[in-house]
């Protein structure tokens, strides 16, 4: 029977099939010069802790933790960074002394580092965000401690309301609902939902835009997103999809482990070349 061969680094999620990641830390290993294995391992709904607790006991030293586990994650962790408790999500882990396993969340300085690189924030920008999942309360610290102010859009209120009660300690939070009579435009929108939703029916008002605001969409695929199409649409020039939000979320996991910051831009690159899709 061939060996079982446990990776040291993984993503763990459900599902993790067409995830980015492996190619991604491949990319980063080459370039930081630091052999990991690094490899993407899907996970039934129910024994989260059971199989986390079993990779760090035999070969694991760091993981990623995607959807849907990033609160059972935060809950596993032995220790935690500012962003991870503020946020109640964790989307790396690293065994740190063969002793403990700390918690981290880098989607926030993920998205922020992108935008950055997109010139697509400046610190007195409002910020329409549509969603109000488990990548949001990742995000929200960072652009909130930027200086941002931030409104949510969600098809549930309450998921809207419990953001808004967590972060207004942050800086300036709100909520928008269909029925909101507002004369706002925004500079950025965020797309935060799943993929596959009808925008022109479910979600927003053209009213809220101006020929300036950003567009950036979380997700990402294969040309433009439903997202991306749809913006085009009512006129936008200035939009993204969130392809660079994972590369710096997987360069500052990469930081946690090995201390050492790699370069994103060539790896998006790589990334956005149809091929390697
Ligand atoms: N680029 C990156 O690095 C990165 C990082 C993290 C996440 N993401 C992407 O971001 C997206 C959100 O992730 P998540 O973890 O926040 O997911 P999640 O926790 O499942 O949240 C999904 C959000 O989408 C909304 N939604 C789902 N179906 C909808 C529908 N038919 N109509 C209207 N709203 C709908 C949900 O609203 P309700 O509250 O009403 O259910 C919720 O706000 C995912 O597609 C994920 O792949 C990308």
């Amino acid at each position: 029977m061939p060996k079982l061969i446990i990776p040291d680094y993984a993503l763990f999620g459900n599902p993790v099939n067409h995830s980015k990641s492996p190619q991604i830390h491949k990319l980063f290993s080459k370039q930081i010069d630091i052999l990991y294995n690094y490899e993407s391992i899907n996970i039934p709904m129910n024994n989260f802790s059971d199989i986390i607790f079993s990779f760090f006991k035999s070969n694991g030293k760091g993981a990623n933790i995607t959807a849907p586990f990033k609160e059972k994650a935060y809950l596993l962790a032995d220790r935690l960074t500012n962003s991870a408790k503020i946020s109640k999500s964790v989307n790396t882990f690293k065994k740190i002394n063969n002793k403990y396993i700390l918690g981290d969340n880098t989607d926030g300085i993920g998205l922020l580092s992108d935008l950055l690189r997109l010139h697509f924030i400046e610190k007195h920008f409002s910020i329409l965000i549509l969603g109000a999942g488990g990548a949001v309360r990742g995000i929200l610290f960072s652009l909130l401690s930027f200086g941002c102010s931030v409104s949510i859009l969600n098809r549930t209120l309450l998921h809207a309301e419990k953001l808004v009660f967590e972060f207004n300690q942050f800086g300036k939070i709100d909520i928008l609902t269909k029925n909101s009579t507002t004369n706002k435009k925004f500079d950025l929108i965020i797309n935060a939902t799943s993929r596959n939703i009808n925008y022109e029916t479910d979600f927003f008002c053209v009213s809220l835009v101006s020929s300036k605001t950003f567009f950036y969409d979380m997700n990402y695929q294969i040309g433009y997103t439903p997202f991306i199409n749809w913006c085009i649409k009512i006129g936008a020039k200035y939009f993204s999809d969130g392809i660079g939000m994972l590369v710096f979320q997987a360069a500052h996991s990469c930081f946690l482990w090995h201390n050492i910051l790699p370069s994103v831009n060539p790896v998006i690159k790589t990334l956005k070349k149809k091929d390697n899709f």
